[in-house]
This record gives structure tokens, sequence and C-alpha cells, in this order.
């Protein structure tokens, strides 16, 4: 046997932890800082302290929010030209804000776009020409530890930019950012952690060091989540939750995705629906599939979960519910048929997870899956 595996940025993790950023950002030699963050923690002046701290450190501080919803190549364009006057980057927010803030860092330069990386297939400087600090405010994407930042081209398919480069210098793991996260978004994104480590422990490209990092995740995430959702201020629950997203980064960065990410994915080009969700959805659902392929990895996944890998469904089926996840998609994002959304799973660039899965799935039965779980028939 033989793999490799990808660098872990240094990463502090603990309640109010963010306080040390500024301090650390001038031992990093940063001078001027770019923010990129989620809008609301703008608009709630939930970033006053952080700017306050940089300016008291001497930094120039700019601050960019200009996006909404899953992250547009169109925001890395205009956040990557922001960076090229600026040394420092530091993205703020939930995976969205992570993955714009690791990519603008990672492309910075006045007439960058984020076309050329994502679709053209432009490879990435050898250095990233800007300082990078990230800190997320969910427990879900692991984009702080990933190598892999995924936006939408202009055409709503989902496209990546990818590379050890775009992961940052350093990573602050506060849960005290996580607590005002609302219910049904903490489920969200703590199931999305769920499958990132799941896939990655499970898939045909797993390997040993993906699995210590995974299974400690389906562990962190299982016994947590269904606290976190009941008790939002419960920090320990939450911490747990932050730890659990961050191992199962650094898995699914060492081991990628599967089917429900592809189903996913695939979901998201018919409207804008949560990731998390449709990911949750997509996992319930093919489940029963997936456990018939009887793999010591599946089996080690489902022990990790506590549980037999026959009563996996169950378990997670149990999870979901006890966290309030609704089968539903939302209205956004509304599919015409499993044939369609089979359609959308074999296609570019979708096709490549689907194939990363144990055995050969079956498109057109895995779709009949999700809409047998949505209630709907087609
Ligand atoms: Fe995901």
């Amino acid at each position: 046997m033989s793999y490799d595996m990808g660098f872990v940025p240094p990463a502090l993790f603990g309640p109010g932890r963010l306080v040390e950023v500024p301090s650390r950002a001038k031992t990093l030699g940063a001078r001027t800082a770019l923010i990129i963050a989620d809008p609301f923690l703008a608009d709630a002046g939930l970033l006053d302290p952080l700017t306050a701290g940089l300016k008291a450190e001497g930094l120039d501080v700019d601050l960019f929010t200009e996006f909404s919803g899953e992250p547009k190549t169109t925001h890395v364009t205009a956040a990557a030209r922001r960076a090229d006057s600026v040394d420092l980057v530091i993205g703020i927010g939930g995976g969205s804000a992570l993955d714009i803030a690791k990519s603008a860092a990672s492309i910075a330069a006045p007439d960058a776009d984020a076309l050329d990386y994502a679709v053209g297939g432009k490879p990435l400087a050898a250095r990233r020409p800007r300082l990078a600090i990230m800190i997320p405010t969910t427990a879900g994407t692991g984009s702080e530890s990933s190598a892999t930042n995924i936006l939408s081209d202009p055409d709503g398919n989902k496209r990546w930019i990818w590379g050890h480069v775009t992961k940052p210098d350093l990573i602050v793991l506060d849960p005290e950012l996580t607590v005002s996260l609302p219910p049904a978004l903490t489920a969200w994104t703590g199931m999305d952690a769920l499958v990132h480590a799941f896939e990655a422990s499970t898939n045909r490209r797993t390997n040993p060091g993906g699995q210590l990092h995974g299974h400690h995740a389906l562990q962190l995430v299982a016994r947590a989540l269904p606290q976190a959702v009941a008790t939002p201020t419960d920090i320990e629950a939450r911490g747990a939750l932050m730890l659990g997203s961050f191992h199962a980064g650094i898995a699914i960065d060492n081991c990628n995705c599967a089917i429900a990410h592809n189903i996913s994915h695939a979901m998201a080009s018919f409207g804008p629906v949560h990731h998390g969700l449709a990911t949750a959805l997509a996992f319930e659902a093919t489940l029963p599939w997936l456990v018939t392929q009887d793999t010591a990895e599946l089996r080690a996944a489902a022990t990790a979960l506590d549980c037999s890998l026959t009563n996996l469904p169950q378990r997670i089926t149990a999870l979901m519910d006890a966290c309030n996840i609704v089968r539903a998609l939302p209205e956004t994002c509304q599919i015409p048929g499993s044939q369609a959304l089979a359609a959308a799973m074999t296609r570019e660039p979708n096709l490549g997870i689907l194939e990363v899965t144990v055995g050969a799935p079956d498109a057109q039965a895995m779709a009949r899956a999700v809409f047998e779980l949505l209630g709907e028939t087609a």
C-alpha cells in the first residue's frame, strides 16, 4: 500500500481564540488586510472587534462582503482583484466565504479572473501570492483545511479551484463563533461534515491516513450534532462539531467524496439549495444501496457511528430525525423528475465524483431513491 497525505495548516482551537488573530496577523508579517466575510457578520457589527484589533496592531483593513448564497466564480474574480492591494486575506464566515477567500488569496491580481482557473485549467502559482487566515463560523464544509474550493460557473455548474497552495497560513477554530447559527443550519452543516467524513473513509480513494481523521470526525459529529441543534449555546457540543468539521475536511482533502456529493451537486444545478441539506438527503437516500456493498471500510465507518453496517441506514435516519431535518427541497430548487436528476449526475463535472464511490452505482436507481425520500414519484 502507498498513499500521499496533504499538509494540514497550523490551527488554533478553543473558545475565544478569535482575539488572537490580530497579533498572529502581525507575526505573519502582514501590514494590510482584506477581510472577506459573510455580509450579515458585517451588518451585525460582529467584525468590529476583529477590525479594531487589527488596526490596533497597525494594520490597514479593507472589507469585502459582496457575495451571497453559494460561491460563484464572479465573486472570486471581484475578491481577487480587491486582494491585489493587500498582503493578507482573512476569510471569516461559512464555507462560501472561506472558499472565496482562499481562492482570492491564491489568484490575487489586478486582472484576475476565476474562470481561467475553475474552467480554463490555468495552473495556480506555486506560492500563494497573499497570506491567508481562515476563520470558520459554521461547522460543516471543512473548507479551512481543504485544498478544494467549490464555485458555480455562470451556467450554474459546480466547478473547482483546487490546490494545496490554497490552504491558509493559519486556521482559527473558535466555537463561540457558531453559537448563533440557527438549528436548521446547524443540522445541515453538521450533516455535510458527517458525510465528508463517511465518504472519505469509505470510497475507492480512501486510505488509512484519511480514515484516521474521518473516523474521529464521525464520532465527534454524530455524538454532538443533536445536542448542538437542541441547545445552540452548548459550547462543548459546538466545539466538537467544529473539530469534527475540521477533521472531516482533512479526510476529504486526502480521499475525496462520493455518491452523496455527486447527487448534491447535481441537485444544485437545478437551483439554489443549501449544500448540507442536499447532501444529507442524498446520503440518506443512497445508504440502503451503499450498505449492500459490504466492504471492510464501510463496516469500520459504521463502527465509528456506533452501529453495525446493516443498521446504518436506520442510524442515519434516526440522527436526521433527532436534528429535525425536513426531507424536502426548497422552492428555489425544483427538479422535474428522477431522469433529469440522473442526467445531471452523469454530466461533467459531477461524473468524476460518481466514479470515486465503491461499486458502480446506477444513477437512475439513485435518482429514484432520492425522489422516494422526498415523497415524490417521477
Ligand atoms: Fe460537502
